[in-house]
């Protein structure tokens, strides 16, 4: 039995198009098999995988059947890089997409974001945050909800540094919150870049603000004093970086 025949039978997690997807990946050595749920979402489930070297990997599987289409419309609507399509399973596909297209600008200009390793439809696999050996259990590092940082002004700064870089990308974040950040060693790693929209939306303004509303009210909970409007305009001031590739 493969390793997705098991997760078929043990839950019915995935539908018959993921399925073929993953063999995709399978087939293409991105990837030997999953490993095991790192988390089931709303809108995708995270799992650890391994290659043939038994290297771990985070696969994010967006569901097609259960996802909230109309939310994703919604926000691919006004995102002016992509195309609306019609089906449940386009947008879907267009959505994991978009995370991944993210992914690669903000990684390949130095953002501290996972590694993206491939695409295939609604699968994206990347870096594993967390020991990244099949000789130990999976186990990914803590998000920053779970995980508060030994010296909070040291993370913050760092975490407002990669904010900086990602705009300088042309990409506003748009989910960022303590659940969307991991704590790696100290170390912040942003994920869930499927929000991310260009500077030049008619969103992206409001989106900052969110973003910084959010991460500062957590940051004051740890007794950081932060002047959220003043961090926008310093943001915003950020120069646009020629994009390596
Ligand atoms: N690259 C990764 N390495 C380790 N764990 C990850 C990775 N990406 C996501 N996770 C875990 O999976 C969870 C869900 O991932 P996320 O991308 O935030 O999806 P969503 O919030 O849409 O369900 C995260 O909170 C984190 O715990
Ligand atoms: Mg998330």
């Amino acid at each position: 039995m493969s390793r997705i025949d098991k997760f078929k039978v043990s839950g019915n997690v995935f539908d018959q198009n993921t399925e073929k997807n993953l063999w995709e990946l399978m087939t293409h050595h991105k990837i030997d098999g999953l490993e095991s749920p790192i988390k089931i979402g709303k809108e995708a489930n995270v799992f650890s995988a391994l290659d043939k070297k038994g290297k771990r990997f985070a696969a994010k599987i967006y569901r097609i059947s259960s996802c909230d289409f109309f939310k994703m419309r919604k926000y691919l609507e006004v995102d002016p890089r992509f195309k609306l399509k019609k089906s449940r399973k386009a947008i879907v596909e267009i959505w994991a997409r978009r995370e991944f297209s993210n992914l690669t600008k903000a990684y390949d200009n130095g953002v501290s974001v996972p590694k993206p390793i491939a695409l295939f439809k609604n699968v994206i696999i990347m870096e594993f945050i967390g020991n990244k050996s099949n000789k130990e259990i999976p186990e990914a590092s803590p998000l920053l909800k779970d995980a508060k940082p030994k010296n909070p002004e040291k993370f913050f700064n760092e975490l407002i540094k990669n904010i900086k870089m990602l705009y300088g990308v042309n990409i506003i974040h748009g989910d960022l919150s303590e659940f969307n950040i991991i704590n790696h060693k100290e170390k912040p790693i942003i994920i869930d870049l499927s929000h991310g929209m260009p500077i030049n939306s008619n969103v992206s303004e409001e989106m900052l603000k969110r973003d910084i509303i959010n991460i500062s009210r957590y940051f004051k909970k740890q007794g950081l004093k932060i002047n959220e409007d003043k961090l926008i305009q310093e943001i915003k001031k950020t120069k646009r970086c020629k994009n390596k590739k």
